[in-house]
């Protein structure tokens, strides 16, 4: 077995330099909407540990931030929106300026789930950032604010994405050769 964290990559898809670029981006405008307040910054474990901490560093108002984890019951279940929370916050959200932290929005399922969650929580507001949403019919209609990239409908890996927990510290969002797929 190759022990290399990039073996099995075919291609990259979002070098690090335009990673980093964006987020820059992103954090001046988020800069913009907390102005005079500190959002509660909620990152889905796992897949957003790595955008969340880039993120939070290129701001430069105060944040205040958490992490939840959820889990979807599997192919049988997804499609009828069943979601369990894995690990909750480890703080209220009444009254906070929620802003929600994800990886990848691919059917919505997961975010949808999460917001209606966190909605009946009872937050001044709720914002969601993600860094990548696939293009495809949005079946959930889920509220993304503010996007990094678009990108195809195809399985990345890298920048906190995995394939079966492997290839999250790349420093690149990329494509996974369809091999690694069917030898499993
Ligand atoms: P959704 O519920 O279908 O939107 O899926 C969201 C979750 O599935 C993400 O938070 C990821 O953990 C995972 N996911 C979806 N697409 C990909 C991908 O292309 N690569 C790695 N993980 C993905």
């Amino acid at each position: 077995m190759d022990h290399r964290k990039d073996a099995g990559v075919t291609r990259v898809l979002i070098p690090e330099a335009d990673i980093h670029r964006r987020i820059g981006e992103i954090a001046a405008e988020l800069d913009d909407d907390y102005r005079d307040r500190t959002p509660l910054m909620v990152g889905v474990l796992t897949g957003a540990v790595t955008f969340m901490a880039d993120l939070m560093r290129a701001m430069t108002v105060h944040v205040i931030i958490d992490f939840m984890a959820v889990s979807s019951y599997g192919a049988a279940t997804h499609s009828s929106g069943v979601v369990r929370i894995l690990k909750d916050l480890n703080q209220d959200v009444a009254d906070r300026h929620v802003l929600v932290v994800e990886d990848i929005v691919d059917s919505g399922l997961t975010l949808n789930y999460l917001l209606d969650n966190l909605r009946r929580r009872n937050p001044a507001s709720i914002q969601v950032v993600a860094l990548l949403k696939k293009d495809k019919d949005d079946a959930f209609g889920v509220q993304v604010d503010r996007i990094g990239f678009h990108i195809p409908d195809e399985f990345v890996i890298g920048y906190g994405l995995d394939y079966a927990g492997r290839y999250r510290n790349l420093p690149f969002i990329g494509i996974l050769d369809p091999h690694i797929f069917s030898a499993k």
